[in-house]
This record gives structure tokens, sequence and C-alpha cells, in this order.
């Protein structure tokens, strides 16, 4: 396979094994060009992509304005808090007059689930989906994935376990998805109050017990707690929470092994995870935000021009 089968990235749901494939081997090729003094390709001049945010964004952000200037891309960035959008605009109005600048790409972020798929219906611009509410964020899961990849050898038969607020993530979705597409088994721990109610007939295991999970697995990626999308209480507190489910290095070093820890970010350090495994040696999230650029190369390169699908 040289190509993906689809003109937009809105979900890991829509991909085959082959298309996450062969998204890794592009990207492997980006990230040796990104280990050389000079950092840039000319794959994509004279395509200008927008990166338009109605949410919040570190790391997604600026790794794909990194990924597209690497391309030799034309960047314009979009920021709906300093937007018309204040004024009243609506999402497609704002998106149809950036596409009438001659924007060949959108990569959106937005609060609502289904946004970039709405957004794919009605302009004919490629789109990806940088983060769609509590659905799905598919340059993450890929970016995940190719980092357990690159420090396990494979992610065919590895034991992964997402840990967490998985009620309002979008990034455990896409990376339970992309895990199983690419043959790992998935499990899930959190209080049942954030695990979502037919979580089980997506296909992975579920546990509450934080001990069982890390006995369980070869990498755990933890995530934040989503206070921002709570509507309610779903734990008493958040040091209750950090007691029952904090990942720690004393509970790390009760286990008989070593696991790979991961975490997407942002961190909210003594809450899900302590820094003394934020920043251990076990720890590869660093490598993950550094993996983003070349994945998100990859994707870029492997939609730009592509009109049907
Ligand atoms: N992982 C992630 O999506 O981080 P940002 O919200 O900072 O983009």
């Amino acid at each position: 396979m040289s190509q993906l089968n689809t003109k937009h990235l809105l979900g890991i749901k829509d991909l085959t094994a082959e298309e996450i494939n062969l998204i890794f081997e592009t990207a492997d090729g980006f990230k040796d060009v990104l280990n050389r003094p000079i950092k840039k390709v000319p794959s994509l001049r004279d395509v200008t992509v927008a990166n338009v945010f109605f949410e919040n964004s570190t790391r997604t952000r600026l790794s794909f304005e990194l990924a597209e200037k690497r391309l030799s891309a034309d960047v314009i960035n979009f920021s709906s808090s300093s937007s018309s959008v204040k004024k009243g605009e609506t999402l497609l109005d704002t998106v149809n007059n950036i596409l009438s600048m001659k924007v060949d790409m959108i990569v959106m972020r937005h609060s609502s689930p289904g946004a970039p798929h709405f957004l794919a219906k009605h302009i004919d611009a490629n789109i990806i989906n940088a983060g769609d509410g509590t659905h799905e964020h598919p340059t993450q899961a890929l970016l995940d994935s190719f980092s357990i990849r690159e420090k396990l050898g494979d992610v065919a038969g590895r034991k992964v376990v997402i840990v967490g607020d998985i009620l309002h993530s979008r990034v455990a979705l896409s990376n339970i998805f992309a895990l199983q597409k690419l043959g790992a088994e998935v499990m899930v721990c959190g209080p049942a109050t954030l695990l979502p109610k037919h979580i089980s007939s997506l296909g992975v295991k579920v546990e509450l017990d934080i001990r069982k999970a890390l006995e369980w697995c070869d990498v755990a990626n933890i995530l934040r707690i989503q206070l921002e999308r709570q509507k309610m209480r779903y734990f008493p507190s958040l040091r209750e929470y950090s007691q029952h489910y904090g990942v720690n290095k004393q509970l790390l070093d009760t286990l008989n092994k070593e696991i790979v820890i991961m975490h997407p970010g942002p961190i909210n350090r003594g809450v899900e995870i302590t820094s003394d495994v934020a920043d251990s040696d076990h720890s590869i999230i660093l490598q993950q935000v550094e993996n983003g650029v070349a994945v998100r190369m990859a994707v870029l390169y492997l939609l730009a021009g592509k009109k049907a699908g």
C-alpha cells in the first residue's frame, strides 16, 4: 500500500491496520529528516494549511504547525478565543471564509463530538481531526502506538492499560481502536464512575484495581482527569482519586517487572501521576511529543492533494 484510502483523517475507526502501518513507515522517514541538521523537506510546497482551534492546546497545535513548516507548507493559525466566533459567526461560515483564501487543508480541534465529520460533508478541503470533544483524537493515538512500536519493537501482542478518566477521553477511544487494529490487548482501569457503561462491548478488559492492572500490562497510558468536561462529581476529591488511582513510584516498585509509562499530556502532577514516575527512565512522555511531529508530517503528506475517497 502506498496511499491512504481517505481524503480526511476524522478518526482511527475509519483506518485499516495497513493504513496505520503506512503512516508509521512514512513517519519513520520523516523522523530521520527531523534528526538531520536541515530538518525541512519541500513536500508540501504550495500547499496551505489552516490550524483551526476552538479549544485550548499546547502539544497538538504546536506539533501540527511545526510538522507543516518542516514540510514547507504555508500555515495560518486560527484561535476561536480571538476570532469573530465571539461575535456569533458559525463554524461553517468561519471555515468557508478561511477556505476562500485558497486554503487546502484544515486541521481542526473542536469541543463538539462530530464537528469535523459535519465539516467534511460541507467542504472540499482535506480535514484532519485534532480532537473533537470526548470522541476521537486520531493523531494522538497514532503517535502513541508509534511510540510503543519504537520502544518495544512492535505493538502486536503487547498488553496496554489505559488508566483514568476514560468517560471523557477522546484519547482513550482513539487508542483503543488503534491498539486493537495493530494487534495489542487493551484494558481500561479507573473508578467505575469514569468508565463508560458499555466499554467492554469494544472488546477491552475492564479492571477497577490499579495494582492488578499494572501487574497485567506491558504499557500504562495514564490519562488526565478532565475536570473541565465533568458536569458532576465522579469521585469525592482529587486527593482520594490520587490515593486510589494515582500512579506513583512506590506502587511501581512493588511490581515484579518494569512497565512503560505514557501520558498524552497535559499532566496533572501529583493527581494521576507523580513526578518521580513522569520524569523516570520508564516514562516515554517526551518521546511521545517528539514523535508527534513526524507522525503528523506523515498524515499531512499522505492526505495532501487527495481529492477523492
Ligand atoms: N495531548 C494533547 O492533545 O495535548 P494538547 O491539548 O496540549 O494539544
